[in-house]
């Protein structure tokens, strides 16, 4: 079990660009196993993305609490995204805030999981919302930015976390 610490928003990390994996190694398993260990401690997240822990790689993970679990994905490209749904979000990086985000009610991802194979996923609802949250940070858009009313608020301590 190895934590790393949460880049909060505010550090430039947050805002840049993060780059392709080229080759799956230890390296990137380990991180893998850190977001998940990260994400989960002390149940504070639905999602975390490598930027959020400062290495800049296409690589999130999500678990939304569904029947899927944990999914992991490296060098994710949104393929598809249909209809739209408003509702709040929050963010580990972005600690005690809260806005209402419009994204898309259905995505169809293509990923490669932590052998290398690729795989494609379609979903729906908050699962999909949460893909495009942590798709978001490795291009380095937070959700604040994407405010429905252009307001940010001050979030409950149980609101979720991407
Ligand atoms: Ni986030």
């Amino acid at each position: 079990m190895a934590l790393r610490n949460l880049v909060i928003e505010g550090d430039p990390l947050l805002r840049k660009k993060s780059r392709p994996v080229d080759e799956i190694t230890p390296r990137i398993i380990k991180l893998l196993d850190d977001l998940a260990d990260t994400m989960y401690y002390d149940n504070r997240g639905i999602g975390i993305a490598a930027p959020q822990v400062g290495v800049l790689r296409r690589v999130f993970i999500v678990d939304v609490g569904d029947d899927h679990g944990k999914i992991e994905f490296i060098n994710p490209e949104i393929l598809e995204t249909s209809g739209s749904q408003v509702g709040s979000e929050g963010c580990l990086s972005v600690p005690g805030k809260t806005c209402e985000v419009d994204r898309p009610f259905y995505v169809k991802v293509k990923a490669l999981d932590r052998e290398g194979n690729e795989f494609v996923l379609e979903a729906e609802d908050l699962l999909a919302r949460c893909i495009c949250h942590e798709n978001d940070h490795l291009d380095g858009i937070l959700f604040i930015d994407k405010s429905v009313d252009g307001k940010v608020y001050k979030a409950e301590s149980d609101d979720e976390e991407e």
